[in-house]
């Protein structure tokens, strides 16, 4: 425990739901020193958890009944899963199965600790251990990125001696660092201090690629994956906002609290943003919507066999923004911008010509960002001057400095009493 971080978890409740992983044991000494930061430690253990480390343990450390596996317990609380979700600053998972993770992605609920997870609204953590194969595995990935697209922290494994005899990634993060991460979580500016300053308003989002079809086998679309926008949502929910997220097509579940409509083409998400603009107080234009579409639609699969080129005729799709400029009702509009050249220039221009009030503007094109990324590094600008960098950074964190920004720049606007406010 650095000397930072002692007492600053005063006053808060922590929950450790702990699963079934050798790694149980070590979730004792994360529980102590969340202690030494002055939370107060309620633990939630899975039957395999207790398989390792007896309810008792946890008990004796924390002061509080822990309640373990499902709600057949001997003495069963009635809604102790809803009373512990409404009092808790963070909902930890230390350390997390690939079985919990897996539980976590589809939303499952048949034990006490995951109806905890469903029901809390606090910032979640899990600190995934297990074998290195098991880890690596797609399915476990895949499970990881969904998580992370709501906003869940991940404390990735450790490079170590696994329970095998094997070495390499799986390990249970260090529990010091599981701690910093926790204490980081609960005092982001994005968790308890940002959040309800969008309570009340209304925020539109759209997220991920639009398909434009040739034939019925044959598109045109572009590799956004869907998570920045998802991200946006994530964050304004959790700050109080009503969100409706209009997304193209993504494999992206539909974050939890947040109303999603699905679209395909760019016709139908113009269509579903137009139409539910005039009660929207912030727009949040994340998607990647295809420019051009082919002028025709085969209704039959075009055939190759005899065919060497193949020539396109493209025309030009709805450009959404411009439309939505003369949409009833007053809102901020928060636009995006890739681009490959002169960065600043070109989102600059951009957000004068789409009627922007800010722009969120990304280089596309180099390793390693944007599209399918977890990570993007971008400039905010805003029609006031505003300027905010965000060096490369998780999808999570650049939503949360969208919304920093949008509240920043409402505080100039309305300072200098011009613009609209979200
Ligand atoms: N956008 C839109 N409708 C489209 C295309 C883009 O509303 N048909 C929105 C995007 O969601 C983004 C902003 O416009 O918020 C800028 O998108 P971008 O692809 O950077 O720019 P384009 O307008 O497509 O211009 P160019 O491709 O020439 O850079």
């Amino acid at each position: 425990m650095s000397s930072e971080e002692a007492g600053q978890l005063e006053g808060e409740e922590v929950v450790l739901a702990v699963t079934g992983s050798i790694a149980a044991y070590k979730a004792c000494e994360v529980l102590r020193r969340l202690q030494d930061a002055g939370a107060v430690v309620r633990v939630t253990m899975t039957h395999n958890a207790a398989e390792f480390v007896s309810p008792l343990t946890f008990a004796a450390l924390s002061g509080h009944r822990v309640i373990s596996g499902s709600f057949q317990d001997p003495q069963p609380e009635r809604l102790a899963h809803i009373r512990w979700a409404k009092r808790c600053s963070a909902f930890c998972v230390v350390p997390a199965t690939a079985d919990f993770l897996a539980k976590m992605a589809l939303g499952i609920a048949d034990d006490f600790p995951s109806s905890l997870h469903l029901a809390v609204e606090a910032p979640v953590l899990v600190a995934p251990a297990m074998e290195e194969k098991m880890w690596a595995h797609p399915a476990v990935q895949r499970n990881i990125e969904t998580l992370k697209s709501r906003g869940v922290r991940i404390v990735d494994p450790g490079v170590g001696h696994l329970a095998s005899g094997g070495h390499g990634p799986g390990r249970l993060a260090e529990p010091l660092d599981i701690v910093a991460s926790i204490v980081e979580m609960v005092g982001a500016p994005s968790t308890p201090s940002a959040q309800g300053t969008l309570a009340g308003q209304q925020v539109l989002v759209s997220a991920g690629p639009t398909r434009e079809h040739l034939d019925p086998v044959r598109m045109l679309s572009n590799p956004s994956s869907g998570k920045m926008g998802f991200a946006v949502a994530v964050e304004a929910h959790s700050r109080g906002a009503k969100v409706v997220l209009v997304s193209g097509p993504t494999s992206l579940p539909d974050p939890p609290g947040v109303e999603v409509v699905r679209v395909v083409t760019v016709d139908e998400m113009a269509d579903a943003l137009v139409s539910r603009a005039a009660n929207a107080d912030a727009l949040v234009m994340a998607a990647a919507p295809a420019d051009f579409r082919p002028q025709r639609r085969s209704p039959e699969k075009i055939k190759k066999a005899g065919t060497d080129k193949l020539t396109l005729e493209l025309v030009a799709t709805t450009d959404i923004l411009e439309q939505l400029r003369q949409a009833p009702g007053q809102r901020l509009v928060v636009g995006f911008a890739a681009e490959t050249g002169d960065l600043e220039v070109a989102a600059q221009e951009k957000m004068v010509r789409k009627g922007c009030d800010l722009i969120v503007a990304n280089r596309v094109g180099l390793p390693g960002g944007g599209f399918e990324s977890d990570l993007n590094e971008v400039v905010i600008l805003d029609r006031l001057g505003g300027r905010t960098m965000v060096d490369s950074s998780p999808k999570p964190e650049i939503a949360a400095a969208i919304w920093d920004a949008v509240a920043d720049f409402n505080e100039r606007a309305s300072a200098g009493s011009s613009g609209p406010s979200a």
